[in-house]
């Protein structure tokens, strides 16, 4: 693997670190800068040493979207052979929690990569939009999808056909982000809850996502019984032995992350 040029990537105790670095185009991401994020993010995902992956922005934001300067000539052949955005699918694959800390500008394509992370906290300025209206395009990496699935239909297409700037309060209340935590506060919050799921027991951790992963895509009933195997799975790990024993001798449980 090559030296990443625009992702800064660390492992701080259990936790995977992954910066966006390209602060003079206000992180724009171009495709080389996706793959070396979701590389990361594999490469996290497999480390047995990390158990949650964090990802913010270097500079004023987080990030302006995809780069536009690398789509201006784009054809829809060039588009097709290319598949820019199929580096983004391998992000709905990970098994380990993915937790966003955004500010400024949220925009596009990098709207649409908070979006594919399990948790988002911004500070009180973050704005979030999808300006693609504008350009004469659309989301193309998950953005109608993922924010319809989100927030329903009727208000998805009011900020997809206007463009309009969401600011981090409304991004709030319609369930799009967790938290809002002052700037000088995100990292430290976010690495707080970071590492309180990090001590929790592993395998509990993954297949709690592996089954709210489902809530959006099977029926309730073939969800449940995708979440009764996962149930039933966890007594088969010591972690749920242990959960237990402590439990019942009224003692704090020690977990092995197995
Ligand atoms: N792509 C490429 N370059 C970008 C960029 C982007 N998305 N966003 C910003 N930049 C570059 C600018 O071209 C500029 O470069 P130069 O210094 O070489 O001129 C530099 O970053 C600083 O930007 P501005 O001078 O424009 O700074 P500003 O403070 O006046 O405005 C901004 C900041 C509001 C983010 C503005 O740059 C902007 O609107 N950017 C584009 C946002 C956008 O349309 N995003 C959607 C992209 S398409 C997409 O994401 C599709 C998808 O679904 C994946």
């Amino acid at each position: 693997m090559l030296t990443p040029q625009y992702v800064k990537a660390s492992i701080d105790g259990r936790i995977g670190r992954i910066r966006l670095n390209r602060p003079e185009r206000y992180n724009a991401l171009n495709r080389a800068m996706i793959r070396e994020i979701v590389e990361a993010m594999e490469r996290f995902d497999q480390d047995e040493t990390v158990a949650v992956i964090v990802l913010n922005g270097e500079g004023k934001s987080f990030s302006a979207g995809a780069d536009i300067e690398e789509m201006v000539d784009a054809t829809p052949v060039s588009m097709e052979l290319l598949d820019p955005f199929a580096d983004w699918d391998r992000i709905s694959r990970l098994h380990k929690p993915l937790i966003a800390a955004v500010h400024g500008f949220v925009l596009g394509g990098g709207f649409e990569l908070a979006l594919a992370c399990d948790l988002i906290y911004a500070t009180p300025e973050t704005q979030f939009a999808f300006p693609e209206v504008g350009l004469g395009v659309m989301p193309g990496a998950g953005g109608t999808q993922r924010l319809t699935k989100r927030i329903g239909r009727t208000r998805a297409l009011e900020w997809l056909w206007t463009g309009d700037r969401m600011p981090a309060s409304e991004a709030q209340q319609l369930g799009i982000i967790n938290r809002i935590v002052e700037a000088d506060q995100l990292e430290a919050h976010v690495l707080t809850v970071a590492e309180r799921i990090a001590a929790q027991p592993v395998m509990s951790v993954r297949l709690i996502k592996d089954a709210v992963d489902k809530a959006g895509n099977l029926s309730l009933q073939d969800g449940m019984d995708h979440e009764r195997r996962n149930f039933y799975l966890l007594f088969g790990t010591n972690d749920q032995t242990e959960g237990m024993q402590a439990f019942v001798e009224k003692r704090q449980p020690t977990f092995k992350g197995n």
